[in-house]
């Protein structure tokens, strides 16, 4: 009991309201497997520095598997401990008793174990949301192949621009939501980086054997400097402000398609399945998800203040508001990794309605590319054609015409006006052109075409290729390092297993 827990030597039992405001209990189970998994290797690396005998540790060992086979006791007693790692080496030493389990905090101190298994666990949790954005990058892939035959409109100021294959949309995002498994993937170099063996804040002159940890833990080096390494936790901070901006990334998805799914637009449908009714209006379909999951960015961007707030101008070295980093990193994780299987379903799910998309856009969506080829064929500059293309439109609308149909009259005039000759028959032949023509026509690089977004297509699905390659490959890792050490402690402690 914490009240007069096993670290109070020199203090008087707390009160239980204190221990209860102090502990991190709830959160902690976050990090129960993690920190289980760093005690062992601590332990495995104090028994091969002579610190424990064999015996010694498989005794720690069995005391370990015990309360892992008895993890439902954990929660029950909760409010007894400061932390999960009061309640760890509690519960050893009444196991096997002070003699061994006295043993197991040797060259420890909880500032460098609660940072230790802090980083595994988010290792964990970044592969974790790394392998949900590229199953969502595959969703939209795959809407990207099925969408390459639909023009649609592109907006600007939330008014019709320009029109371009409806792959080009999704193909945009998928490189937008790349930059951020990149960005993610990115901060596991400083994540992933071994804290344990700095004590308390300046190390020891036990002999540990720190490199050892490193590699039992699969930590990609060292955290050197013992004071940084128990003091620093930028790391979270960097891969919350990273989530953030997925999240800010996602929630413009979804406004989107809220405004696409509105009666007035009618881009697209929401199966049943994927919509919620109203209490009372019985012709409701409402895109609930979507402005949950928009809504929802809020959450980790909240997570991010509060880490913010609790980092901002604590002295160096630990301090207890280090504990509450932990919270607002649990709440974005779960929010992002739900957030990002909810978005798969929907884009998987979302069917287009290619007639109301094509009636929706206005004739004169298609100026700029008119004005481009009065460039290219009557070889007059951009603003002379800008000037022209206006005129047409305002003529259209104010004749109450549709843009394409502006008779040779009608164009005869604008060019003089405009140009001060007569360029009619060329207009009447450009207009006449097919939106499919002049969008074919757009070759630039990375610009919205047939063609364009088809390469575009294939590079992306081989990258996608490369990507879950890659994931699987840190995964494995990842497994590896711990079957390693399981293998390590199997040589002495035969019947162990992790889970
Ligand atoms: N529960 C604490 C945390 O989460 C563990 C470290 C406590 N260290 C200390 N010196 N009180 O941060």
């Amino acid at each position: 009991m914490a009240e007069e827990g096993i670290y109070r030597s020199r203090l008087e039992p707390a009160f239980p309201e204190a221990t209860r405001y102090a502990s991190s209990m709830k959160e902690d189970s976050w990090i129960l497997d993690e920190d289980i998994e760093a005690t062992i290797a601590h332990d495995f690396m104090l028994m091969k520095q002579g610190y424990i005998t064999e015996e010694q540790f498989r005794k720690i060992v069995y005391a370990i598997k015990k309360l892992l086979e008895n993890k439902h006791l954990i929660q029950v007693d909760a409010e007894k401990y400061e932390d999960v790692h009061e309640l760890i080496e509690s519960f050893i030493i009444r196991e096997v008793g002070m003699e061994i389990g006295g043993l197991v905090h040797t060259a420890r101190s909880r500032n460098d174990q609660v940072v230790t298994a802090v980083r595994l666990k988010t290792r964990r949790e970044v592969f974790r949301i790394l392998k949900e954005i590229l199953d969502l990058e595959k969703a939209l892939l795959k809407k990207a192949q099925d969408t390459i035959d639909i023009l649609f409109p592109f907006y600007t100021h939330l008014q019709q621009a320009q029109i371009a294959p409806l792959s080009h949309y999704f193909l945009g995002y998928f490189d937008i939501i790349l930059r951020d498994f990149d960005r993610i993937l990115d901060s596991l170099k400083r994540i992933n980086l071994n804290p344990l063996g700095s004590v308390a804040i300046v190390g020891t002159s036990l002999k540990i054997d720190r490199e050892l940890t490193t590699r039992l833990l699969g930590f990609y080096g060292l955290l050197e400097n013992s004071f940084d390494a128990v003091s620093s936790r930028d790391f979270i901070l960097e891969v919350v402000s990273n989530l953030n901006i997925l999240m800010l990334n996602l929630s413009r998805m979804m406004e989107d398609f809220i405004i696409w799914l509105t009666s007035e637009f009618g881009f697209f449908t929401l199966p049943d399945e994927l919509a919620f009714p109203s209490s009372a209006m019985p012709n409701k379909k409402n895109p609930c998800i979507l402005e949950l999951a928009r809504a929802r960015s809020g959450r980790v961007f909240s997570s991010l203040t509060q880490l913010s707030m609790a980092y901002k101008g604590i002295p160096s070295g630990y301090v207890r508001d280090l504990q509450e980093t932990k919270p607002p990193l649990i709440e974005a994780f779960e929010t992002v990794r739900e957030t990002l299987r909810i978005i798969r379903i929907v884009i998987e799910n979302l069917h287009e309605n290619r007639d109301r998309i094509r009636s929706s856009m206005e004739q004169s969506i298609v100026a700029l590319d008119i004005a481009e080829r009065i460039i290219e064929e009557a070889k007059i500059p951009f603003r002379l054609a800008h000037r022209l293309v206006g005129e047409m439109v305002k003529q259209s609308i104010k004749k109450g015409k549709s843009f394409r149909s502006l008779g040779e009259e009608e164009l005869r005039e604008a060019s003089l006006r405009i140009l001060g000759k007569d360029i009619s028959r060329l207009l009447t032949s450009i207009l006449s052109k097919r939106d499919e023509l002049l969008v074919s026509l757009r070759s630039s690089r990375g610009a919205g075409s047939q063609s364009n977004d088809m390469r575009m297509l294939q590079e992306r699905k081989k990258t996608l290729e490369e990507y879950y390659a890659k994931l699987d490959r840190m995964i494995e890792e990842d497994n590896l390092a711990k079957k390693t050490l399981e293998k390590h402690v199997k040589s002495v402690v035969e019947d162990f297993a992790f889970s």
